[in-house]
């Protein structure tokens, strides 16, 4: 290469390269996730909307006639995702934003893994609501307040499902962790089935809010969620096949569960008067 002919021309080169490689890391870091090449949308029309540079950008929408949804067009078995969301702000309540794993619910017999966010009153907390599916039978809850506002900004949702446990996280923190117990003899586990990814913004003003006491006051309609910079790893070489808590995550995880869990099944001794589900024992030292 050539010498440039002077300092200014070297700094400017240099800039030009710095430039370029942050470009290049930028769009791979969170994965060059197109959401026209991987997803399709489920319902609500125009209110699934798709944007921005490569369609990285997404926004949902939820109106008084109908709420809206995507999935993915692939599925699943194994595998992580990572989606960036923003929430609905303001007065969020009644309504439900989604990020979760399902195969097919028809069967009556389906897989599901979710993660959903229950929006609030102005100024009060979200609950992240935390659920797993076997074979048609759920009733694995747990759910959490955040340590931030999610309405506020971008923050990144993960989960990590491979044949030895499911993963929720958020920023990285995982917040809850459900084992595969096989080997106990426990076989609530999805591990049969191949799952899409879906999400979805809808009205659950009947459940969401405090048993439905809260309703969604339609005069702050369209509520908007928006989803961007997803990354679908299912590689082979991928490190979600690997993925468990080491020691530093062990302790977020402990931080999470200890000053923003607020229901667990495994700890709601009047719903299982009879007897607690079996991976209730074990789970308690994840
Ligand atoms: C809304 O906030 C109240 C008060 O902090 C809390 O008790 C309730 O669980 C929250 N509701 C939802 C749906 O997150
Ligand atoms: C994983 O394999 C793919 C090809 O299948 C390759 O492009 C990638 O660099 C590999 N990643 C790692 C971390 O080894």
């Amino acid at each position: 290469m050539a010498l440039p002919p002077n300092g200014h021309h070297a700094k400017m080169l240099v800039l030009q390269i710095v430039m370029i490689v942050a470009l290049v890391l930028s769009s791979t870091a969170y994965g060059a996730g197109n959401f026209r090449d991987e997803f399709e949308p489920t319902f609500g029309d125009h209110r699934v909307q798709m944007s921005g540079p490569g369609t990285r950008d997404l926004s949902l929408s939820l109106d008084k006639f109908s709420g809206s949804g995507f999935r993915s067009k692939k599925e699943y078995k194994y595998g992580r995702i990572d989606m960036q969301m923003k929430l609905v702000p303001g007065n969020a309540a009644g309504t439900v934003t989604t990020l979760y794993l399902s195969s097919d619910q028809s069967t009556g017999v389906h897989d599901e893994i979710d993660f959903e966010f229950l929006g609030n009153v102005s100024g009060q907390p979200y609950t992240v609501h935390t659920n797993v599916f076997s074979e048609g039978q759920g009733n694995r809850e747990q759910q959490f307040h955040l340590w931030f506002d999610p309405s506020l900004n971008f923050h990144t949702y993960s989960i990590v499902w491979n044949p030895r446990l499911i993963m929720f996280m958020v920023d990285e923190t995982p917040l809850r962790v459900f084992r595969n117990y096989e080997n106990h003899g426990i076989t609530f586990f999805p591990k049969k089935q191949y799952q899409r990814i879906y999400a979805s913004l809808w009205n659950a003003d009947d459940w969401a809010t405090q048993g439905g006491l809260v309703k969604t006051d339609w005069s702050k309609a369209p509520f908007v969620a928006n989803y961007r910079n997803f990354n679908i790893d299912t590689s082979a070489n991928g490190s979600w096949k690997n993925h468990d808590l080491d020691a530093n995550s062990r302790r977020r995880l402990r931080w999470v569960q200890k000053n923003y869990m607020i229901y667990n099944y495994c700890s709601d001794w009047k719903r299982f008067s009879q007897a607690f589900p079996p991976e209730c024992k074990h789970s308690k030292f994840n």
